[in-house]
């Protein structure tokens, strides 16, 4: 437990502001902050934020609290949880083991755990023969299994639950956490005669299983672990504990159907890839995904079901503030066969062609439809306009219009005027909305209202930082633990971002090449080997002997590194935009316009994975 002092040392340090500009952008009108609310589809900032009172409120969806609140709704954490969030927010030392969660289920996952080895083994015995035949006709050799767990259960058997009950386990845990049958002549082992695939919680134990028939038809495909008080589908995602790394270095998660793709596409080796397990993505799920990355990247299976099911899990993502991409396979094609028949490099470049969600609804609501017949045109143009209206971005908005009209044959004044009754019939039912209810935060809006005190002031808008400052500082501190730490040269060198200035870039070759070669950054061995190079050599001084390095920690890489990112793609943007203006083709000027969008999401996802 957290002490009660603590508590309340947490609770008066925190600033709402502050917490809640860390998640989202808020913009300062009067007294209040405002930004788009995150508890609902908002497409205007809807959300205030009262920094003297120490809550928020959304006025659409009347979502409201304080900052811990705050964080347990978004974080989707428990009040724990949340305060230890906050307390690392603020520096606040919580003593972390005696916060650690126990939830007592220890001889659960330990039952979990030695089943596991169990059926390991079964797979490697004479019974096993068979099994790892189909598998070896699958493509899955003997890393994968290794790598996955990947065992066997055999037939007609209560050989697990014997051996389990020997070990000192109840019966009746095992019957509960759904490894174990009950009936007239006793109890029998509940997965019989199949491949079995172990399923992971997001901490990375066991939890349940999915068994996979291999030498028979005539039942179903795959028996999965019931609901039980470890195992709860909802709440997790296949593969999502091993997949954390992968996203967080390639910046992007892949959501597939079934785990026999996820594990596929890990084979040839795409890391970064969670599944769904076929059903449909909760909101726990989708909150997960949101955790590791904002840059999500759906690839269903290529037939209507998977059709319906990237419809369905894009709008869930929607709702929590993400705009999917998505990829659609051909031939009604899973990834693992479209892997299987067209190899590694023709799927990864689907991956990188993906399409917008919005491209994507805009060909599903197309489909089962004839668009010659006026009744089909007509709802087809309903569902596109209710599309259209919740585009942010104007831009955006017209070339969609632009491109439809072109496609439909219904000129574009008409499509842009049905989309501004939509837009009116909003706004009047939001004023009615807002006036009904009149809220004591949003009321004050005036400007000037602020303190006169020019400290106050200083205070509300935060300073400045210099632009050029904030990038310089990052580079050096990456260049000062890449001069002190070799290890930090190796983790960099497939992932170097690209260095503003010209000369810190050449200092971070010449730092790369040199730990490559001899396998050390002694500093003295390094000035030697830059030898003439004077500019170069002083600035290894500069850093080195820098009083900034004392405020430098190497926990912060991954934050300069972002800074960094951030500079090279607002650069991007910059120069796309540019583009744009001259661009005079439609279907060009939507995709680089998509094209900045989904940079501006990358931007802001940085900044977000930036610590305050
Ligand atoms: N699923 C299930 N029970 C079924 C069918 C599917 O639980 N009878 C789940 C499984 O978790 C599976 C996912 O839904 O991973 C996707 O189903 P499907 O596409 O049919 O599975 P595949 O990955 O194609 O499996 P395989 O290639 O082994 O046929
Ligand atoms: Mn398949």
């Amino acid at each position: 437990m957290i002490s009660d002092e603590i508590i309340e040392q947490i609770k008066k340090k925190i600033d709402i502001v502050d917490v809640i500009s860390s998640y989202i952008p808020l913009t300062k009108k009067g007294r209040n902050y405002f930004g788009l609310c995150p508890f609902h589809d908002d497409h205007s900032p809807s959300m205030s934020v009262s920094k003297e009172k120490g809550i928020y409120t959304c006025f659409v969806c009347g979502a409201t609290g304080n900052a811990i609140t705050f964080v347990m709704n978004y974080e989707n954490v428990s009040y724990l949880e949340a305060l230890k969030i906050l307390g690392e927010k603020l520096g606040i030392n919580l003593n972390l083991n005696t916060y650690k969660k126990k939830d007592n289920y220890d001889h659960l996952y330990e039952i979990y755990e030695f089943s596991n080895k169990f059926y390991q083994n079964n797979l490697n015995t004479i019974a096993g023969h068979e099994a790892r035949d189909y598998l070896k006709n699958r493509g899955i050799n003997e890393d994968i299994i290794k790598e996955f767990k990947v065992g066997l259960a055999l037939g007609f058997d209560k050989s697990l639950t014997k051996l389990l009950i020997q070990k000192g386990y109840k019966e009746q845990d095992l019957i509960d956490i759904g490894l174990t049958n009950k009936n007239d002549y006793g109890y029998q082992d509940l997965f019989l005669n199949r491949i079995m695939f172990p399923l992971w919680n997001t901490e990375g134990k066991i939890i349940g299983y999915s068994g996979r028939i291999y030498n028979q038809t005539d039942t179903s495909k795959y028996i999965n672990t019931k609901e039980t008080v470890i195992f709860k589908k909802g709440l997790n995602l296949y593969n999502y504990h091993r997949a954390r790394n992968a996203v967080r270095m390639s910046g992007s998660i892949i959501i597939m159907e079934g785990f026999m793709d996820v594990i596929r596409a890990h084979s040839v080796g795409i890391y970064n890839v969670v599944a769904t397990m076929g059903t449909a993505l909760t909101i726990e799920q989708a909150n997960l995904i949101k955790k590791l990355s904002h840059n999500v990247i759906l690839c269903f299976d290529g037939d209507k079901a998977g059709n319906k099911a990237t419809f369905a899990c894009g709008n869930e993502l929607v709702n929590i503030g993400i705009n999917p991409k998505v990829v659609r396979l051909e031939s009604n094609l899973d990834p693992d066969e479209y892997i299987i028949k067209f190899g590694v490099k023709k799927f990864q470049e689907k991956l990188d062609n993906c399409i917008s969600f919005l491209d994507f609804k805009m060909n599903y609501y197309k489909e089962g439809k004839n668009l010659n017949n006026n009744e089909d045109l007509s709802n087809y143009v309903n569902e596109i306009i209710l599309e259209v209206k919740n585009i942010e971005d104007e831009i955006l908005r017209e070339l969609t219009l632009k491109k439809i009209s072109g496609e439909i044959g219904i000129s574009f004044e008409t499509l842009m005027s049905k989309l501004f009754n939509e837009l009116n019939n909003d706004t009047k039912a939001l004023i009615g909305q807002t006036i009904g209810n009149v809220d004591e935060n949003i009321e004050d809006t005036n400007p000037y209202t602020y303190d006169f005190k020019p400290k106050k002031v200083v205070k509300t808008f935060r300073p400045k930082v210099s632009v050029t400052n904030k990038y310089m500082k990052a580079e050096r501190e990456i260049l000062y633990f890449m001069l002190t730490d070799k290890d930090l040269v190796y983790k960099l060198k497939s992932d170097l971002p690209y260095f503003p200035t010209q000369i810190c870039r050449f200092l971070a070759h010449e730092i790369m090449y040199f730990v490559e070669k001899y396998d050390t950054i002694a500093s003295s061995d390094f000035l030697n080997y830059l030898n003439s190079k004077t500019e170069l050599v002083n600035l290894v001084g500069e850093i080195l002997d820098s009083n900034d390095k004392k405020k430098y920690s190497i926990e912060e890489i991954p934050d300069c590194i972002n800074v960094l990112k951030n500079y090279n793609l607002k650069n991007e943007i910059d120069r796309l935009n540019a583009l744009l203006k001259t661009e005079s083709d439609l279907e060009k000027k939507i995709e680089l316009a998509n094209r900045i969008m989904s940079l501006k999401m990358g931007v802001e996802e940085n900044e977000r994975n930036q610590n305050v």
